[in-house]
């Protein structure tokens, strides 16, 4: 592939043809700031803070300028540090800042960018307006949405139209009154949104935020059970009790993306209904039994009624597990009739 040339903040660096300057700079370890940009969504350029100097060019964002042969590029001079400052200030000022109870803190990159151009607490509270206090969309079962923390990168946006495909949500109204809304402004469970999560793993902030958040001790690297597709997920998992799903983002098959069932429904595995010890029915009542009683009692009833079987398999066993019970209704019961529940 052709690859350009150029300089940033002295560095010579070298990176395909097409890459913006942003994304050079960051493969190159030089850090810009930036809120708007998402590596997997179009750039749009909203946020201005990966303001940049061009050489005998002027200013511009470097998360939408494609590099160009000989450019040299400034990330840090006076000018655009005072730029980056006073627009990260103007995002704080809009920002409900109760970080102690956000679900984000330590893990948002407006903290992270705040931090790093030195925005000043007095200007930020100096310029504070009253602003409209929106509701919290609680709807959802799995996340919340609070359009107080919302910096309106519209990063949810793309990431609804560009990968999910659902355009369950846009930005609506204008200046202090703009958010990102569902049609007719309902809430996320009366709208088409799918649950699936994509806008709350891109969202920078704790304008997405998950209702249930449980940091994993460890990552078990799997595949999802839920249904034929096979997407690729880590499941986070914390003393014998699993806490949470990451889409694998090197799965060929979901390429990082997950529905609503592979990222939230993982409960079932340590939940509390589930049965731990086989039941027997006598005299129409579930008895609690041990496992060579069931067993006993199982081979004697397949056996009775081989050839005259139907094995109705789960997506919440693993792949091996119904592949086994296939094998077994077709090799030992001698019988075709195998359905699995995840056909919807
Ligand atoms: Fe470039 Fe927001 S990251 S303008």
């Amino acid at each position: 592939m052709e690859s350009v040339k150029l300089t940033i903040d002295g560095c010579s660096v070298e990176v395909p043809k097409g890459t913006t300057i942003l994304e050079a700079a960051l493969a190159n370890g030089i850090y810009i700031p930036h809120l708007c940009f998402h590596p997997e969504v179009r750039a749009v350029g909203v946020c201005r803070l990966c303001l940049v100097e061009i050489e005998k060019r002027g200013n511009a964002v470097a998360c939408k300028t494609p590099v160009e042969p000989g450019m040299v590029v400034r990330t840090e001079t006076p000018a655009i540090r005072d730029t980056r400052r006073v627009a990260v200030e103007l995002l704080l000022v809009n920002h409900h800042g109760d970080c102690l109870t956000c679900a984000k803190s330590g893990d948002c990159k407006l903290q992270d960018v705040a931090r790093y151009v030195g925005a000043r607490p007095e200007a930020v509270a100096r310029m504070r307006r009253p602003a409209p206090a929106f509701t919290i969309d609680d709807s959802n079962p799995f996340f919340t949405r609070d359009m107080n923390k919302c910096v309106l990168c519209g990063i949810c946006v793309r990431t609804c139209e560009e990968i999910v495909g659902a355009d369950a949500i846009d930005f609506a109204f204008r200046g202090y009154s703009s958010v990102i809304a569902t049609f007719g402004n309902k809430p996320l469970a009366e709208s088409k949104c799918e649950a699936c999560g994509e806008c709350l793993v891109r969202c920078p902030v704790g304008a997405l935020a998950p209702k249930k958040a449980r940091t994993p001790a460890h990552e078990v690297k799997t595949v999802c059970s839920y249904c034929g597709c096979g997407c690729g997920i880590y499941l986070g998992v914390r003393g014998n009790q699993v806490v949470g799903v990451r889409a694998d983002p090197a799965s060929p098959v979901s390429l990082g993306s997950l529905c609503v069932k592979g990222r939230f429904g993982y409960e079932y595995v340590n939940h509390p209904d589930r049965l731990t010890r086989p039941l027997i029915r006598r005299d129409g009542v579930l008895q609690e039994a041990s496992w060579d009683e069931a067993l006993e009692l199982v081979a004697t009833k397949l056996a009775e009624h081989r050839g005259k079987f139907a094995a109705l398999a789960s997506a919440k066993c693993t792949n091996e597990d119904n592949y086994v019970l296939q094998k077994f209704t077709r090799g030992v019961m001698a019988t075709n009739n195998v359905d699995h529940c995840a056909r919807i």
